[in-house]
């Protein structure tokens, strides 16, 4: 962990690192071998690119991963660039929770290879939450939708970097569309079909929160990642109003799981916000590896 710059994610993260935080913000070492690499990729370490590198780096402030165009996440390699969120460790508890119930769901046979269950992701970015669990079960198929065009191109990408396109539908859509769930109904890979799981990781920052951010995120990350509103729960709220008029499209059913990335200090007030909207769903708050309440997961009744 860098020590002069604290990790961007340490503003969500007060009580503690984002663990492995990471291979594109974090240790220098890391950052030094994957500076290191790129410079060889893009024909050797010359002294003009080391200073056009080490000038993006340090006196730009610009995160290891926009310079290499890479992240790593899960157990991928994703294609990234400013359009995008730079995809987060502390994240990955959403793939592990959104795993988790689709395994449940296949229950008697809990073989997640045998049921081609589907999963929908609203702000896919990169598209590293689905892709990540696309990849661990191997007949579910996936949406992921974004308000940002550029995103979704990147995201179709790294769908086909990771093997997954035949999986993977892409849409360009607004979670806070009135029209968000009949979007989704025909966008869905296997239509008609409700989804096991919806899974986010929305902005959340709050607007007062933008100012005080590491710069190496306030200037070089996209806003429309990152800010979620006075209080940082609009988004949530706009998923929250969803639930009904998902439901009623057959978009989700009794025994979906709706999983939430949270904010440090959010995971209550986020769970409130979608059980006020399905009042006997059971909720579960899961921790990440820092010991911060960052998934929430409610599973609809
Ligand atoms: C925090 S980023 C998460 C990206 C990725 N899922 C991840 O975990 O790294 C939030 C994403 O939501 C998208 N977004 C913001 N507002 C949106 C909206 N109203 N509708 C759809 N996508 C939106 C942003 O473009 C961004 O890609």
């Amino acid at each position: 962990m860098r020590h002069d710059v604290p990790n961007p994610f340490m503003a969500q993260c007060p009580d503690g690192p984002c663990p492995g935080a990471d291979a594109t913000h974090g240790a220098d070492p890391i950052e030094a071998r994957l500076l290191a690499e790129f410079l060889g990729e893009q024909g050797g370490a010359d002294e003009a690119r080391v200073a056009e590198v080490l000038r993006r780096r340090i006196d730009l402030d610009e995160p290891v991963a926009y310079i290499t165009g890479k992240a790593y996440f899960w157990t991928l390699e994703l294609e990234v660039s400013p359009d995008v969120l730079i995809p987060r460790p502390c994240s990955e508890i959403l793939v592990e929770t959104a795993v988790g119930h689709l395994r449940k769901a296949d229950e008697p046979t809990a073989n997640a290879d045998t049921e081609a269950s589907q999963i929908i992701d609203l702000g896919t970015g990169t598209g590293c939450l689905l892709l990540a669990a696309l990849s661990e079960c191997q007949a579910a198929r996936g949406l992921g939708v974004d308000l940002s065009p550029a995103a979704i191109r990147i995201a179709a990408r790294n769908a086909e970097r990771a093997g997954l396109q035949d999986r993977v539908a892409l849409a360009n859509l607004d979670f806070t569309s009135p029209t968000l769930a009949a979007d989704l109904a025909a966008s869905m890979p296997l239509p008609g079909q409700p989804a096991r799981v919806l899974m986010s990781n929305p902005p959340y920052i709050t607007t007062g929160e933008m100012l005080d951010l590491d710069p190496s995120v306030r200037d070089h990350e996209p806003h429309l990642a990152l800010e979620g509103g006075a209080d940082g729960l609009a988004c949530y709220r706009a998923i929250a109003d969803q639930i009904p008029s998902l439901l009623d499209a057959g978009v989700l059913e009794k025994g979906s799981a709706i999983v939430l990335e949270a904010g440090s200090t959010q995971a209550l007030r986020i769970a409130a916000l979608i059980c006020e909207k399905s009042p006997s769903s059971t909720v579960e708050i899961r921790r990440d590896l820092s010991g911060i309440d960052r998934c929430v997961k409610v599973t609809l009744a």
